[in-house]
């Protein structure tokens, strides 16, 4: 299990602070690092929800939110994000995808759906369409598949930033 780069801590700052951001939704929480992050730079008016399928990841991450006061903001959704999205409702102001990109053309409807004009998705775990070790990992082509449908979709506008393995869309 990799948590998301320290580094990257403040672009959620940056994306809570365009996006207004009231509700966050994660697929992939781990152990709940970027979820504690995302809502502690949102502030206080703001509710996660982070969504895994691992039962011990599922666990740790909720003690960790306990510990640090977090509980009452943050949900975590049990199960795989291609199950539990379809049960979701209303809008998220920014969505961070970061689970197992082999689900991920499947999410597009979801996306669509669950954003509204102005909402940012991330996209993490772009690596296998890249050289190095991540060429080495399965699944490119469904990465491939989403990617293209994304960059084609009307309703998103997309940039994959380079050497980050990131892709960052705005819902138009
Ligand atoms: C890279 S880790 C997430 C790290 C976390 N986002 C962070 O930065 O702290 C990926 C997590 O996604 C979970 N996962 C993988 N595929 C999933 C899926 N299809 N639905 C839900 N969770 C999934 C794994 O069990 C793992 O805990």
């Amino acid at each position: 299990m990799f948590p998301s780069d320290p580094l990257q801590a403040p672009l959620w700052a940056v994306l809570a602070s365009l996006t207004h951001a009231r509700r966050i939704l994660e697929v992939g929480c781990g152990h709940g690092y970027t979820a504690a992050v995302m809502a502690s730079a949102a502030g206080p008016d703001c509710r996660v929800d982070t969504i895994e399928e691992d039962p011990d990841h599922a666990n740790l991450a909720e003690q960790s939110f306990e510990r640090r006061g977090l509980s009452a903001r943050i949900r975590v959704l049990r199960g795989r994000g291609q199950n539990v999205l379809p049960r979701l409702k209303g809008r998220y102001d920014i969505v961070f995808l970061d689970g197992d990109w082999r689900e991920y053309p499947g999410y597009i409807p979801h996306l669509r759906r669950l954003a509204r004009p102005g909402s940012i998705v991330v996209t993490a775990n772009l690596n296998p369409l890249f050289g190095g070790w991540g060429g080495r990992l399965p699944g490119k082509p469904a990465i491939q598949s989403y990617l293209t449908r994304l960059v084609r979709d009307p309703h998103f506008r997309t940039y994959v930033v380079p050497g980050e393995w990131h892709s960052i869309s705005v819902r138009v």
